[in-house]
């Protein structure tokens, strides 16, 4: 008998990584191989890396580094993602002990690169050129998540933010079909999920090859899938942000009332060398047709600070624009220069202490209001998506439909699965979380 072929994975980055890991573990079932929970007991160890700062690309050679000795006992190592991508065939030189480097626009060959890599092949690459035209679709899917389903609709990225590395990891932009994308909806509510997300770096530039639905009405007719009750859709470019969305939430219910909208900065001049394509202006028009949705949506967003040439002046609008927006979230970074993209070339004139500076004033700002803004639902009753619970301390934690943690205490034996919805009565807030009771 051959011996069993087992694999761990780990995944870094965003929701997009995630959900590509589920689509390899469901492919690596498939060729014959058992998921493990330790690097010990695999086989073959994959990491699933993101290169969009310079530190999560630290971490994945970091970690390579700590299992040299493995290599010895035998294991085999695969790089997956984007710092895969990035670094092509220089990580072997970097990592003599890893055999396979794939990007994501290469994962349908995953079946032959795993053969040759079990016939004993080192140095396997499957390197996309920004060529690839086709997306990866499988059947075998190994969803992860209990309680919500990824669904990608579009794959890669021709955007070419200045400071971005993703349009050069993940290739060219390509849609699927709504239909296939709709047939999927439809399984995932026969298995039983509520949740969907509809994944994509930039989702609102999906182009139905078909040409039957728009992304506005792909998002609605996602909606309304018997069965489904929550659709979420990340991440929107404000550039292709257009009206019928806002009109497809006000339309449809079960799309949720939150907008993820990265603006990155408040400075028409900054925007300009990111090559964001918008002004302030243009973004804040977006954000008030948001603001005139019938449900109150909530809003978050991506911020950049430090960016090369970023002043103070430039920052000061940006703490303006947080100011004039009020968003429920915010996900702030300091500029990272990264390989291959044009603000490689432009001086990071920023020192560090002053990014870091920078973003700490933003964040307590934001800090400042997230609590107003949370401290309004105090006194309503909002549905609760259980996602979790820690039945030692009687805990259960979930998510409203504007995307605010919720949690709340649970007396009884058996705590709620996750993926059931409760009612909660909201009875305190804090900057990252509302605190209620079951109603
Ligand atoms: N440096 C810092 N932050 C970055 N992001 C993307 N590229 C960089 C970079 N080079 C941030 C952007 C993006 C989010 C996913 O990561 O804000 O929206
Ligand atoms: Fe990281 Fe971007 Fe790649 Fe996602 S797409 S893993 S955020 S580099």
């Amino acid at each position: 008998m051959a011996p069993e072929k087992t694999f761990y994975l780990e995944t870094f980055g965003c929701q997009m990584n995630a959900h590509d890991s589920e689509k390899v573990i469901g492919t690596l079932r498939q060729q014959g191989y058992r998921q493990v929970e330790t690097e010990q007991e695999a086989g073959l160890i994959l990491y699933n890396t993101c290169s969009i700062r310079d530190k999560a690309e630290q971490k994945v050679f970091h970690r390579l580094n700590d299992y040299k000795r493995l290599y010895k006992e035998g294991k085999r190592f695969a790089v997956l993602g984007c710092v895969a991508q990035q670094e092509g065939e220089r990580i072997f030189d970097r990592a003599p002990y890893v055999s396979l480097v794939s990007g994501s626009a290469s994962y349908r060959k995953l079946p032959e690169m795993l053969t040759r890599l079990e016939a004993g092949e080192g140095r396997i690459t499957g390197l996309d050129d920004r060529q690839t035209e086709e997306t990866f679709e499988t059947e075998f899917t190994a969803r992860q998540n209990p309680y919500r389903a990824y669904i990608t609709i579009i794959e890669g990225c021709d955007k070419f933010c200045s400071y971005c590395v993703v349009p050069y990891t993940r290739g060219k932009e390509r849609s699927r079909t709504s239909s296939s994308v709709l047939a999927e909806a439809r399984r995932i509510a026969d298995l039983g999920y509520t949740e969907i997300q509809l994944l994509g770096q930039n989702v609102n530039s999906y182009r139905d090859p078909e040409g039957k639905l728009s992304f506005a009405e792909l998002l609605a007719a996602v909606g309304q899938v018997p069965g489904i009750r929550r659709v979420r859709f990340t991440t929107s470019h404000p550039r292709d942000f257009t009206l019928d969305i806002v009109d497809a939430i006000d339309a449809v219910p079960t799309l949720c009332d939150h907008v993820h909208l990265p603006v990155q900065s408040g400075s028409a001049r900054i925007l300009e060398a990111m090559a964001r394509e918008y002004t302030p202006e243009w973004y804040l028009e977006r954000i008030a047709w948001l603001k005139a949705a019938r449900r109150r949506i909530s809003l978050s967003t991506d911020i950049i600070v430090g960016f090369p040439g970023e002043t103070p002046g430039d920052f000061i609008q940006t703490m303006d624009l947080l100011a004039e927006v009020q968003y429920d979230c915010v996900f702030a970074f300091k500029y990272s220069a990264r390989p291959n993209t044009p603000s490689l070339t432009m001086i990071d004139s920023v020192p560090e202490e002053e990014k870091a500076q920078r973003l700490q004033v933003l964040l307590e700002r934001q800090r400042e209001i997230q609590r107003s803004n949370y401290s309004r639902h105090i006194g309503e009753i909002i549905e609760v998506m259980v996602e979790g619970s820690n039945p030692n301390r009687g805990q259960v934690a979930g998510r409203s439909s504007q995307n605010k943690p919720v949690n709340f205490e649970w007396q009884q034996p058996i705590a709620p699965a996750p993926g059931s919805y409760l009612r909660v009565k909201i009875t305190a807030a804090f900057p990252n979380s509302l605190v209620g009771e079951v109603v």
